[in-house]
């Protein structure tokens, strides 16, 4: 069976549109302000991987941007499981899918006072195939972190708790480290020096017998982070949560990337030195068999048959 992606219909405020249909006003607020509050969920043998903390979180980000998705989370999470429901006939039974969900204050923003909603939310849910290709190379070999010359943007100016469509200074940091290595994942540091986070995944090292990783004050507070946090703690792995820098990651003995789709991306070289031993370790290879067991699917297994495809 083959993965159409244009037999997945797309929610918008109320409808379902074929993807070829699935539009919004040129007016929307997505598109002259970028306030789109955002989650992207994975299916683990087409389940969905913890929907209520990712909508838990998406009404958090609307909260705090003051949007009124005019939907409850009771409401939200019914509907995405409509849009899945409807989708999963078109997913062959070995592979998986994203659950995006982009909500923005809607269209008539363009006014003097951003801030006013004067419509309905717009409010798109879709699914898409999880296409992992990218990734699947970095489960035995790692990948390569980079540390950008551009900073995260201080916590001071906008939360980066606040899951949010606004991906500039992310879009940025990524094209920098490109320029180093074309293959290279980010690894952002703060205007103090720690790091925070990458583009669209958090970051561990395991060092001196513990499991760390930054605040949540810089980074998103990823449910992927949670999950490995959780995972290293039933396994009996120390963990902390706390600041440290790039020399931190030089002289770890591993580091990884966590992110909903991935869920763990080992890294083993570090601004072109080589982490640990150069190798995935063997904490990292614990904690992605742990999840698997988790969710009942061998990750790195599905993410390699894309290599395949
Ligand atoms: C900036 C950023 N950091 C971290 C993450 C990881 O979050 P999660 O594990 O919930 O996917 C994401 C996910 O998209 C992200 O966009």
């Amino acid at each position: 069976m083959q993965h159409d992606a244009s037999k997945h219909l797309v929610y918008i405020s109320g409808e379902m549109f074929p993807p070829a249909e699935a539009k919004i006003s040129v007016f929307d607020s997505a598109v002259t302000l970028g306030d789109t509050m955002t989650e992207s969920t994975r299916t683990f043998g087409h389940e969905p991987f913890k929907l209520e903390r990712h909508i838990e979180r998406l009404y958090n980000s609307l909260k705090v941007s003051r949007i009124n998705p005019g939907l409850t989370p009771e409401e939200i999470a019914a509907i995405t499981l409509q849009v899945l429901e409807e989708n999963l006939p078109h997913v062959p039974s070995d592979e998986d899918v994203w659950i995006v969900h982009n909500i923005s204050r809607g269209t008539g923003a363009l006014a003097a006072d951003p801030t006013q909603q004067r419509s309905p939310a717009t409010v798109i849910i879709h699914t898409a195939p999880l296409i992992l290709s990218d990734w699947a190379g970095f489960y035995t070999e790692g990948c390569h972190a980079v540390t950008p010359f551009s900073r995260a943007i201080p916590t001071q100016s906008l939360d980066a708790r606040i899951k949010n469509r606004s991906r500039l200074a992310y879009t940025l940091a990524e094209a920098e480290v490109k320029l180093v290595d074309p293959a290279a994942q980010s690894v952002i540091l703060d205007t103090d020096g720690n790091v925070t986070e990458n583009k669209g995944g958090n970051f561990f090292i395991y060092a001196d017998g513990a499991l760390k990783t930054p605040h949540a004050r810089g980074a998103l507070a990823g449910i992927s982070r949670e999950t490995a946090l959780e995972l290293a703690e039933g396994l009996g792995i120390p963990t902390q949560v706390t600041d440290f820098q790039p020399y931190d990651i030089y002289t770890a003995d591993e580091a990884f990337f966590t992110s909903t789709p991935y869920c763990i991306m080992p890294a083993t070289k570090f601004n072109g030195l080589p982490v640990g031993d150069g190798r995935v370790g063997p904490v990292t290879q614990r904690l992605l068999q742990a999840w698997g067991e988790l969710v009942g699917l061998d990750i790195a297994a599905q993410a390699q048959r894309h290599l395949e495809a």
